[in-house]
């Protein structure tokens, strides 16, 4: 009798014999030995099938198997320091589970990115894939445990939403039987401001809309984002709270995926430093100079073009504008005070210079841009409702949330982070779309 082991499990069994549950990715070998490339899930592991060690039956199972049949293998653990996993199998007994009755269209050679992403169903079990996904995996479960260890409250928004939060131009609009319209929710920020008000510390995760026409490398219609809010709270401690909370998740996958971020050729040295707090400051304004610094000295990072122009106080941030920032600093930098007049509605001004809001935006590294934007919101209510007329915003859909600022108000803060983009930067790929299971885009909803 063997017992039964993961993959990831087998460096516990070296000297046993176990049985694992596997589907084949690759297979070579020769005359009297088979190599059969496994995974199973959990991790990857190379089975070696001597003819004098099985069966003659199992040896020609063996050289019969096809990419993705599913296998039963029994063998020895052997230590193996060559090994991704540090382990190897030796078969003693194999059995198929599923006939392939086709080929499997994604072969070991190269294949084109639209051609992976028509077969993301498939291409899921490879191992990039695997690896960033588990990654967002360990992200997820980090986000969940920070905040529960910060006392925050979960709070789930709503997706269908009656008002624009974030710009009408990015909103999807559903149509309530002809009666009445609603959309998808941009953010949940404004629903987490009444939790905020009802239990101190709340966190929405979900997913979010935005009908972004754009196709970058950065936007998604369908993107999953954290939003935690807080009150009382200022733009100072919001900005704390983010540097926490960012340097937190990159140590939790720094110390939990080492595996997957190897599998992905990760350039750690890149990540450590923003594991350790201490982003640095700097104001809207700053930024500007900084940037137009670097492109009248051609200090420009590779993936930036040469003729980028400097941005025009006023203006906001493009992404070469983001990259060449993030390219001065070797951790996420906060910009805070933008212009009020390119930020949300519900920002507070600056009480300084009320040009400003008192609001920030965290900026990866490694031309990964922006991954949080936040702010202290406005809390006194004559203000936000002309801001609210100011927009064109309908008032009658805002009636709830001027209530807010009616009852108990507040100066209360909070941040939006996007999943994917803060995992397409922790694991070092270069697209968002890789990091989430099902990318939804302009020209892609299947599968
Ligand atoms: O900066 P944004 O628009 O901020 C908000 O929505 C605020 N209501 C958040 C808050 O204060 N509670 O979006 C926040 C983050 C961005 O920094 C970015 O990481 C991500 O959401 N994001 C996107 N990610 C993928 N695809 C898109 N189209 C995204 N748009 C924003
Ligand atoms: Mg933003």
């Amino acid at each position: 009798m063997s017992s039964h082991s993961t993959i990831r499990d087998l460096r516990a069994h070296v000297g046993e014999t176990v049985t694992v549950h596997a589907w084949l990715t690759d297979k070579s070998g020769k005359g009297k030995i088979q190599f059969l490339k496994l995974r199973d899930g959990t991790g990857f592991v190379q089975a070696t099938v001597f003819k004098n060690d099985v069966s003659e039956d199992v040896f020609a199972a063996a050289r019969r198997l096809s990419q993705e049949q599913a296998v039963t293998v029994t063998g020895e653990v052997r230590a193996d320091e060559r090994a991704p996993g540090g382990v190897e199998l030796g078969v003693r007994d194999l059995s198929v589970i599923s006939e392939n009755p086709a080929e499997y269209p994604i072969t070991p050679k190269e294949h084109g990115i639209e051609f992976l992403l028509d077969h993301r169903h498939l291409w899921l079990r490879h191992r990039r894939p695997w690896a960033v996904l588990r990654v967002r995996d360990c992200v997820q479960r980090a986000i969940v445990d920070f905040f529960h260890g910060e006392g925050f409250v979960r709070f789930d928004a709503p997706f269908f939403t009656p008002n624009a939060a974030e710009g009408t131009t990015e909103l999807f609009e559903i149509d309530l039987f002809g009666e009445d319209k609603a959309y998808l929710s941009q953010t949940g920020q404004l629903h987490a401001e009444a939790g905020a008000l009802a239990f101190g510390k709340v966190y929405t995760f979900g997913p979010t809309f935005r009908a972004e026409k754009s196709k970058t490398r950065r936007h998604l219609l369908e993107f999953w984002m954290v939003e935690p809010e807080v009150a009382p709270s200022s733009h100072v401690e919001n900005m704390a709270l983010q540097e926490r909370f960012v340097s937190f998740l990159v140590r939790r996958a720094l110390e939990e995926c080492a595996d997957e971020l190897e599998t992905l050729g990760r350039d750690l040295e890149k990540l450590r430093p923003a594991a350790s707090g201490n982003y640095p400051r700097v104001t809207y304004t700053g930024a500007l100079e900084i940037i137009r610094q670097h492109i009248e000295a051609g200090d420009l990072p590779p993936n930036v073009q040469a003729d980028v122009q400097p941005v025009e106080w006023g203006d906001d941030l493009g992404a070469p504008h983001e990259t060449i920032l993030g390219s001065h600093f070797d951790r996420p930098v906060i910009v805070e005070r933008y212009p009020a007049a390119i930020k949300a509605f519900y920002m507070q001004p600056d009480p300084q210079d009320p040009r400003l809001a008192l609001c920030d935006d965290m900026i990866a590294p490694e031309g990964y841009g922006e991954i949080i934007g936040g702010s202290e919101r406005i809390h006194d209510y004559e203000l936000l409702r002309s801001r609210i007329e100011h927009e064109g915003l309908p008032l009658e859909a805002f009636g709830w949330y001027l209530d807010l600022r009616r009852f108990g108000s507040v100066p209360h803060a909070g941040f939006g982070m996007g999943l994917e983009r803060a995992v397409a930067w922790i694991t070092g790929i270069d697209h968002i779309r890789e990091a989430i299971p099902f990318p939804r885009m302009l020209t892609r909803m299947v599968p």
